[in-house]
């Protein structure tokens, strides 16, 4: 098993996997935080995951730009709910730690800031918990966020949050990975009824509305994965945000939202291929 080449693609790799690959994980299965990782540059993905990111980047060959952008998303919506005065989130779905995590871009921004991050996936929360060690205002819970009980009971949650103020939720990227079987409106309706008016949700997900053909090679390819795709409209995300006012300019690519002064990546924006909005709680 390849548990740490990858010289030949050019990546730098950790120095002791020892440090962040958990015992009895299933390498042989790839997943979708480590094919992030992959497209974003990093090192925490193992051979087959690889493979699926090369299937993923012949399906979709803006592969990497996507990823870039859905970061660049979450980062710009972390600082918009910062200027709006909130110092504590909840990331559902918050990945292998890589570039702009969402406790440097808060603490930074105030160090007293607390974040909860959730992931299922063995790799994210064993660098998660490591990168996290040193910091008594930020944690991880290893939980499956389609059970939002779970995760708002949840023993690390209750000790940072205070669910009597405003709660930044964060959902980028991950709720492409929400079978519609499992209910995305009642889940994401029990995050919000956890939190108070005043709350603001970041949400951003893949959809067939950009780029049809290349979404649905994509879903095709990430059949094999632990991790199949559930790409979905304009109107289905924007029904998601019941109960919230989403903020100008609504539903858009991650690529339109809010995009940095003087943005411009010389490509059509609708390629960034995943649809983003941000809502405050009424
Ligand atoms: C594409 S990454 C997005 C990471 C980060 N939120 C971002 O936008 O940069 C999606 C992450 O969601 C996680 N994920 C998918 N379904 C999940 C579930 N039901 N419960 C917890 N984590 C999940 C995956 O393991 C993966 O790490």
């Amino acid at each position: 098993m390849d548990r740490a080449g990858g010289q030949e693609l050019g990546i730098s790799r950790p120095d002791d996997v020892t440090t962040w690959v958990p015992d009895g994980i299933d390498l042989d299965r790839p997943s979708a935080a480590r094919l992030y990782d992959y497209l974003l540059g990093g090192a925490h993905n193992f051979a087959h995951d690889r493979e699926l990111a090369e299937r993923f980047i012949k399906a979709q060959p803006n592969g990497r730009e996507i990823a870039r952008h859905n970061r660049s998303f979450l980062r710009r919506s972390v600082l918009f709910m910062i200027e709006h005065g909130v110092r504590q989130f909840l990331d559902l779905g918050s990945g292998i730690p890589t570039v702009g995590n969402v406790h440097e871009i808060a603490q930074s921004a105030d160090p007293t800031s607390r974040v909860v991050y959730v992931d299922y996936e063995e790799v994210a929360y064993a660098h998660s918990t490591m990168m996290l060690a040193d910091n008594p205002l930020a944690t991880i819970v290893q939980a499956d966020l389609t059970r939002p009980h779970d995760i708002l009971t949840a023993p690390q949650t209750r000790e940072l949050l205070d669910f009597d103020q405003p709660v930044g939720l964060l959902m980028a990227g991950v709720f492409h990975f929400v079978a519609p079987a499992k209910d995305p409106a009642r889940i994401v309706a029990e995050y919000r009824d956890a939190v108070v008016p005043g709350s603001w949700l970041a949400f951003s997900q893949f959809t067939r509305d950009l780029m049809p053909a290349e979404m649905d090679r994509v879903v095709e390819v990430m059949k094999s994965s632990r991790d199949p795709m559930y790409p979905r409209s304009h109107a289905e995300i924007t029904a998601l945000f019941a109960g919230f006012d989403l903020v100008e300019p609504g539903v858009v690519s991650t690529a339109r939202w809010h995009p940095d002064a003087g943005f411009d990546d010389g490509d059509d924006p609708d390629r960034a291929g995943i649809y983003a909005g941000v809502g405050r709680k009424r």
